[in-house]
């Protein structure tokens, strides 16, 4: 019966996801939906085939919780540069009645860290270390995650069929975009330095072309046997025991016993009021609620414009921002380790931190912190999924393994990479890791410890009401893609298409500069800025925003065009 069940299911998801010549799992067509609308239920994820997981699960009766874990697993196989098994993320959940829950499945450090693990013996950081190979990894959470928000969640209560369409995509292979074939390509040197072709079929000898169907077995038996073993398939028996062989024997850290004892956390969400809007979103071990938080707090009051393109409305948030991302610096890390002063969004606190304010000076971040430092220029990329059913139980959750493909490890049985988020981890205080941040004492590395985090998987409510539901990868611009995408939306009443098209700024303290977008940059805003005495350094793209907006009785679901994102609800 279960079998039959399976079966029927596969049918109707193969279905769903035919190409116009009744090929399975096409190549991405040149018309991709980056927005939707709908009166029922909405998924927007990274690609198109795992939006499609999520609304097969929806079709048969799942909830927003059982779609997003599908979704979830399916961008483990069709997004394998930051859709994952082997990483980890956060979760936050507004309930139809507007109760409001967090999931942190944060990796941890191994039991086998240390506080000076990536420094040489001249005390010098090696960021090799913590941004490549076995060593890079910290204990992943994603499974533990997905599976603690379907034991509290599901309304479907059938994890196997969670997992159906992942694997169905894993064994039969699915045709890749362009811009993955792009990526595999820049990555083929540290796939061979790290792996063999023998197990990992990124790996190959002639260039990816797009539309190459790429079928990882491997990955389809490990997450078969999570399918019908549950959690317990990953973090105990024989798959834990072969991830403990190889870290062993490759000078990684990770053993049984730290799989063995990893637990993702429910906790309660960082809340924060902006006018009729109320933020619900991550607390520690992310910055974003405290920091996204200190943001609106400042803004309630200092932004004095709608249009966040007006001068002083910009010198405004990014003078907000290099106060913001300082404090993270200083104060923020994994508060089971550490005491988070509880002022950080208290009124009085942001009043005494905005008194250094000069509406027509930057304030230099060498007054209110450290010296100047680079940004390491790895590219990265983390996946966020926005998803909301018909009952209006709505889900946000964004996942990572930090760098492309993490730390470019691919475990041999298992078939998936492992993540490099030790990264995220301040190695020494005052040396930057991969995005140019700093940190403190609050996020130096030690065993058992989550590393801070910039995900700000983020809900709004208006009057009390679902209002939005958001989230973006971005590294640190997170949190500040998010904060223009609302002030976009409730300042500038823009749609959100628009909001999410609009070029990005984003300012974190250290490097003292405002990173902008550069392609749809308005010229007239960044002499008005560098004439306050900002600098300004062009970057190709600050986040992927992925929301869905609601209208009256309308689901609005965008992605950002900047990606392959697909928007796509119920009924269709
Ligand atoms: O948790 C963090 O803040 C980072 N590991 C996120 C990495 C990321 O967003 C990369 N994506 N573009």
């Amino acid at each position: 019966m279960r079998h039959f069940w399976l079966l029927l299911f596969s049918a109707i998801f193969l279905i769903h996801c035919q190409g116009p010549d009744n090929s399975p799992y096409p190549l991405i067509p040149s018309t991709l939906v980056d927005s939707a609308a709908t009166n029922q239920s909405m998924i927007v994820s990274a690609h198109p085939l795992a939006t499609r997981a999520g609304l097969s699960i929806l079709r048969v009766g799942g909830n927003a919780v059982d779609a997003t874990i599908a979704t979830q697993f399916a961008l483990a196989v069709v997004y394998p540069r930051a859709g994952n098994i082997g990483g980890g993320g956060f979760l936050v959940l507004r309930e139809p009645n507007g109760t409001a829950k967090t999931l942190d499945f944060r990796e941890k450090a191994p039991k086998r860290a240390h506080e000076r693990m990536f420094r040489d013996s001249l005390d010098q950081v090696v960021s090799a270390w913590s941004l490549e190979g076995p060593t890079a990894s910290g204990v992943p959470g994603t499974v533990a995650g997905l599976f603690a928000a379907f034991e509290k969640y599901s309304a479907l209560r059938n994890w196997e069929l969670l997992l159906t369409p992942a694997i169905q995509i894993a064994e039969r292979g699915f045709a890749i975009t362009a811009s993955e074939a792009n990526r595999l390509n820049r990555y083929q040197a540290d796939f061979k330095k790290w792996n063999s072709s023998s197990f990992c079929p990124m790996i190959k000898d002639s260039a990816w072309q797009p539309g190459d169907i790429l079928v990882q077995r491997r990955l389809a038996e490990t997450l078969k046997r999570i399918q019908t073993e549950g959690p317990d398939a990953f973090y105990r028996g024989a798959l834990a025991e072969q991830i403990e062989q190889f870290m062993d024997t490759s000078g990684g850290y990770i053993r049984q016993d730290d799989l063995n004892a990893y637990e993702a956390r429910w906790r309660d969400p960082i809340q924060v009021d902006y006018k009729n809007y109320r933020m619900i979103s991550m607390p520690p071990p992310s910055s974003g609620g405290i920091a996204l938080g200190q943001l609106l707090l400042t803004l309630e009051h200092e932004l004095r414009a709608t249009d966040i393109f007006e001068p002083q409305a910009a010198h405004a948030i990014v003078e907000a921002e290099r106060r913001t991302y300082a404090d993270r610096a200083q104060y923020l890390g994994d508060d089971d380790f550490v005491d988070i002063p509880d002022y950080l969004l208290d009124s009085s606190y942001l009043r005494q931190r905005w008194k250094s304010f000069d509406p027509n000076r930057a304030t230099q971040s060498t007054q209110i912190g450290l010296d100047s430092i680079q940004i390491h220029k790895e590219s990265f990329e983390t996946t966020h999924t926005s998803a909301v059913d018909a009952d209006g139980l709505a889900v946000s959750l964004t996942t990572t393994l930090n760098s492309n493909y993490g730390s470019k490890v691919m475990h041999p049985q298992g078939g998936f990479f492992f993540n490099n988020e030790m990264d995220d981890f301040s190695a020494k205080p005052g040396v930057p890791n991969q995005f140019g941040l700093v940190g403190s004492q609050a996020n130096a590395i030690a065993p058992e410890k989550r590393m801070l985090s910039s995900m700000t998987p983020t809900i709004f409510e208006q009057d009390g009401e679902l209002y939005l539901i958001i989230g973006s990868p971005g590294g640190s611009a997170i949190i500040t893609s998010i904060l223009q995408v609302f002030l976009h939306l409730t300042e500038g009443r823009l749609t959100l298409q628009e909001a999410i098209e609009r070029p990005r700024f984003h300012h974190q303290w250290l490097p003292d500069h405002i990173m902008i977008e550069g392609e749809h940059w308005p010229d007239d805003l960044g002499q008005a800025l560098q004439t306050k005495g900002h600098q300004l350094d062009t970057l190709t793209h600050l986040g992927l925003v992925k929301a869905i907006l609601k209208r009256d009785s309308l689901y609005i679901g965008a992605g950002d065009p900047r990606s392959n994102d697909h928007a796509e609800g119920l009924p269709d």
